[in-house]
C-alpha cells in the first residue's frame, strides 16, 4: 500500500515527462471528461428512475421542467461521445510512439481494459432512456451478442426478462452507475500506478 500512493504521489516528477507536444495531454484529456460525465451523471441520477414506465417520462422531465436539465443531459451525451474519441487518440498515440513495449505491457493491458469499460458504458448509458432509438439500438447490440460463441450467457446475465424490460432495465442502470465507472475509477488509478512504476512516459528510455 506504501509502495502504491508514493507512486501515485511520487515528490519529483520529470520537467520533461510534462511536456505537452509530446502526449498532446491526450490521457490528462480523457480522465477530465471521465470527471464531467461522473458530475453530470450524478446530477442526472436526481431525477431518472430507472423503470419501463418511468424512464422516458423522467427524461422529459429532466428536459423540460428542470432548469439546466436540457443542457445537463447534452453535457453528459457529448461528454461520452468526446471520451471514447479522445480514448481512441490517447491510443493511437501510444501506438505511434512505440510505448505499448516493455517495460509499459502492464500499462496498455490496463488501458485497453478501460476502453472496453468505456465502449460498455456508453452502450449501457444508451438504453436507459427508453426511447425508440435505445430501445432498438439495445435489441440490435443484444441480439449481435446472442449470436457470438458463448454469448448466450451474457446475453442472459444482462437480459433475464426482455430487451426494457424492469429487470433488464435494472441491470443496465446499476452497470451503466455503479459497477462500471467505480471500475473505470480503481483501473484509472492503476494506469496511473503504472506509468510511474514504468519510470513515467516515454522519453524516460
Ligand atoms: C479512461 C481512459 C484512459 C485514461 C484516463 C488514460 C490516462 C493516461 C494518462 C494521463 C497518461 C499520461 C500520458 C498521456 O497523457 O498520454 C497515460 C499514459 C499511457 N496510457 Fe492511458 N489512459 C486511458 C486509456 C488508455 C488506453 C485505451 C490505452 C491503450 C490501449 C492506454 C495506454 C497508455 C500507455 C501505454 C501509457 C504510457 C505512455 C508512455 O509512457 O508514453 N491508455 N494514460
Amino acid at each position: 500500500m506504501r509502495d502504491f500512493l508514493k507512486h501515485l504521489f511520487p515528490r519529483v516528477v520529470l520537467e520533461r515527462n510534462l511536456r505537452l507536444t509530446y502526449t498532446f495531454c491526450l490521457g490528462g484529456l480523457a480522465l477530465t471528461t471521465f470527471l464531467v460525465l461522473v458530475l453530470t451523471g450524478l446530477l442526472l441520477l436526481f431525477y431518472y428512475r430507472p423503470s419501463p414506465g418511468g424512464a422516458y417520462d423522467s427524461i422529459r422531465f429532466i428536459e423540460n421542467a428542470v432548469w439546466g436539465g436540457r443542457y445537463l443531459r447534452s453535457l453528459h451525451r457529448l461528454a461520452s461521445h468526446t471520451l471514447l474519441v479522445l480514448i481512441m487518440l490517447h491510443a493511437l498515440r501510444v501506438i505511434l510512439t512505440g510505448a505499448y513495449r516493455h517495460p509499459r505491457h502492464g500499462t496498455w493491458v490496463v488501458g485497453t481494459m478501460l476502453m472496453f469499460l468505456a465502449v460498455f458504458a456508453a452502450y449501457t448509458g444508451y438504453l436507459l432512456p427508453l426511447d425508440q432509438l435505445a430501445y432498438w439500438a439495445a435489441r440490435t447490440g443484444m441480439e449481435l451478442l446472442r449470436a457470438l460463441p458463448g454469448g448466450a450467457v451474457i446475453f442472459h446475465l444482462l437480459v433475464p426478462d426482455q430487451i426494457a424490460g424492469p429487470l433488464s432495465l435494472q441491470r443496465f442502470f446499476a452497470l451503466h452507475i455503479a459497477v462500471i465507472p467505480l471500475s473505470m475509477m480503481a483501473l484509472i488509478f492503476l494506469h496511473f500506478f503504472r506509468i510511474r512504476r514504468s519510470r513515467g512516459l516515454l522519453p524516460y528510455l
